[in-house]
């Protein structure tokens, strides 16, 4: 299998925590590149389903290394919270099997209330985060006042660079009309998290170089989607990461000439949590699906938003990544529908477009061309073999694919593990 970077193509939430722990069965080495704790990724094994919102999912299948790499920004409370969870489930973590990266950067509770608070300030134009205080983590990262793992760890060192920031921050929260945060109560909560994390804490560059140099297959795992991305997607109403597959290279260490294959996950349909815009959201396949008791946010509980296949989209994210397969999941959603649609193209100022526009704005105008596909009207939830798919069905799965211009290698019409065709 080599090395495999897993992106998602749409904007998130297409399924991507099961067809990775698909993937892990053939990996060694499960690594984390970017984002934080605002994902959410959900596995079903078994009837048990377990979220996973920092730690890659390689970590529920055992001899299996987990890495949260430097790309990522961490809440190590929340990670605790994570751990104790997985302990609580039974399921071992130990320096063995579970590693983080000394130079990925903190998330602090001062950068969640500045995330909520310029939220508030958007009001209308709100981007719609998840809260967990990204923006401004990253933000502090890029103006190189950010604190790392490296520093939490550091007894010595910490709790200067704490007061420090504290200082700033809380200046800036009462300015917004926050309270201040207590720097003794968050100095205890870090350091016990700090300690807590230590063993984990490692240079995680020089272990994932010398795994790949002995030919371990190494999977990267993608967190939200190609149009979150800070650089590609639909700014400003993105996340504050590269989700794209350069993402995984500079945020774990591993060259761009050691990865092999770039899989790309896609809904048979489309979703969006949070603000910005979707060209073909609809509000009968939103209802549809919302009614089914789908679509529903992992990380924030919120409903997303649906809508149409956007063939214009994904082809932009088969572009920017360089996705060579894709996993097609969801796909029983659309089980009971008659008449399908796919976006191929858009209209917008009187002009056809065939390629996604820079700007959110015009985006937002544009209104889609569809080409009609029939439904399949069958179940499909308990098919294991591609080719006992309806015959609709396969020829809606083979065109999408086509139409993005990536192979289509994996085939999934429900959360388990078994519900998955491989092409
Ligand atoms: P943030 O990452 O919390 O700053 O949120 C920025 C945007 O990305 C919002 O529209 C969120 O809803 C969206 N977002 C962040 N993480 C995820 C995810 O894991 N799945 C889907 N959308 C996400």
């Amino acid at each position: 299998m080599a090395n495999v970077i897993l992106v998602g193509a749409q904007w998130g939430d297409e399924g991507k925590g099961k067809i990775i722990d698909v993937l892990t069965e053939t990996s060694e080495i499960v690594v984390r590149t970017q984002g934080g704790n605002n994902a959410g990724h959900t596995v079903f094994i078994g009837r048990d389903k377990y979220v996973l919102h920092l730690i890659p999912s390689g970590i529920l299948r055992p001899n299996k290394v987990c890495v949260i790499g430097n790309g990522v920004v961490l809440d190590p409370v929340g990670l605790v919270g994570e751990l104790d969870g997985l302990a609580r489930l039974g399921i071992p973590v130990t320096p063995a099997n579970f590693q983080i990266s000394e130079t990925a950067h903190i998330v602090f509770p001062w950068h969640r209330q500045l995330d909520g608070a310029r939220e508030t300030r958007k009001g209308k134009d709100k981007i719609g985060t998840t809260k967990r205080g990204i923006g401004p983590a990253y933000g502090d990262k890029a103006a190189r006042v950010g604190m790392r793992m490296i520093d939490l760890i550091n007894r010595e060192r910490f709790p200067a660079k704490l007061r420090e920031r504290l200082a700033e921050n809380n200046e800036v929260i009462q300015a917004l009309g926050g309270t201040a945060l207590d720097y003794d109560q968050l100095l205890a909560e870090y350091t016990a998290a700090g300690d807590r994390l230590r063993p984990f804490v490692k240079n995680t560059v020089l272990f994932l170089h010398e795994a790949s140099q002995r030919g371990a297959n190494i999977l990267f795992e993608g967190a939200q989607g190609t149009f979150l991305d800070i650089d590609h997607g639909t700014y400003p109403y993105v996340t504050s990461s590269n989700t794209t597959s350069g993402g995984a290279c500079t945020g774990s260490g591993v060259p761009p000439n050691r990865m092999d294959k770039v899989v790309g996950v896609l809904k048979a349909y489309t979703t969006r949590v949070g603000e910005g815009p979707l060209p073909t959201e609809n509000a009968v396949i939103s209802d549809l699906l919302h009614g089914m008791g789908r679509e529903f946010g992992a990380t924030t509980g919120r409903a997303r938003r649906c809508g149409w296949f956007d063939a214009v989209a994904t082809r932009h994210a088969a572009m920017v990544n360089g996705i060579d397969e894709l996993a097609i999941t969801n796909i029983d959603g659309l089980d009971t529908v008659a008449d399908i649609q796919v976006c191929v193209a858009y209209r917008v100022d009187g002009q056809l477009l065939r390629h996604l526009p820079s700007d959110s704005e015009v985006l937002a105008r544009c209104e889609p061309v569809y080409e009609h596909f029939p439904g399949w009207s069958t179940p499909t939830d308990a098919i294991t073999q591609f080719s006992d798919l309806p015959v609709n069905c396969r020829h809606y799965l083979l065109s999408i694919a086509q139409l993005t211009g990536a192979r289509l290698t994996i085939a999934s019409v429900g959360p388990a593990r078994e519900q998955t065709m491989f092409l």
